[in-house]
């Protein structure tokens, strides 16, 4: 199963990531989460993306591939991937169908996860995540049983750095810009699958393995 998970940021990529891979092991490969980690190992990656990520910028092209060529190349991606926040750009789409077909893989779909930008704004300011598992939460639409604790391992629950107002409003102009002619290039190659991101978390896993279903008749 080689998936695709695309969003405009707050969409639920991360969410549903969480949900797909506990219920198909397959690798979760998130450009996000490793720019993050990067960071805060503070290799050479890391201080090349922070400045971007910051500032709620892409990270070039050319620095965020070939970290995933890298990553695509491991073992664990023989029985398949979801990746999460890759492609952006329909450079790194291009790129992708190179890393593919040199691997003598393709892709099944592209998952859409599709939202009114209107809510994202809410939806981004008031995501915690667990410090150290990862888990994602929301203050209003998925909290924690206790204040600030994750409901799965006990630990503490901290907010991104580039969750505040100011950076999430140049996010979701960027990523509006750039998602419009990737959407496109997806759709002419027919693995776009549209899923409504506008109900309840619960709800949009569930559409998310109908879809999947189809893929093992
Ligand atoms: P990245 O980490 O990928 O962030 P993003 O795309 O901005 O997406 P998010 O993680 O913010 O949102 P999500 O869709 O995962 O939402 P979530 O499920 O958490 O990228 C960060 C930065 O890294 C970029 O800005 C860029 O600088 C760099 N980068 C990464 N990839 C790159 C690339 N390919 N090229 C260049 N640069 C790159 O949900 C959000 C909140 O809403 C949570 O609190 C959740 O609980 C809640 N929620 C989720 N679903 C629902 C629902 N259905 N109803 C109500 N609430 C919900
Ligand atoms: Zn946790």
């Amino acid at each position: 199963m080689n998936l695709v998970l695309m969003g405009l940021p707050g969409a639920g990529k991360g969410t549903q990531a969480e949900r797909i891979v506990d219920n198909y092991s397959i690798p979760h490969i998130s450009t996000g989460d490793m720019f993050r980690a990067a960071i805060k190992d503070g290799t050479q990656l890391g201080l090349k993306a922070k400045s971007f990520m910051d500032q709620g910028n892409l990270v070039p092209d050319e620095v965020t591939i070939g970290i995933v060529r890298e990553r695509l190349s491991k073992d664990d991606c023989e029985k398949g991937f979801l990746l999460d926040g890759f492609p952006r750009t329909v450079a790194q789409a291009e790129a992708l169908e190179e890393i593919l077909t040199d691997l003598g893989k393709s892709i099944d779909y592209v998952i859409n996860i599709d939202v009114d930008e209107n809510i994202l704004m809410e939806r981004l300011t008031g995501r915690r995540i667990c410090k150290s598992c990862g888990s994602t939460y929301h203050l209003v639409f998925n909290p924690p049983a206790n204040v600030g604790v994750c409901d799965k391992c006990g630990g503490e629950l901290y907010q991104r750095a580039d969750d505040n107002a100011e950076t999430v409003g140049n996010r979701l102009e960027v990523n509006l810009e750039q998602s419009k002619p990737l959407l496109a290039f997806y759709e002419t190659k027919g693995y776009l699958r549209n899923i409504n991101g506008r109900q309840h978390i619960d709800n949009v896993f569930v559409d998310v393995q109908a879809l999947l279903g189809d893929l093992n008749k």
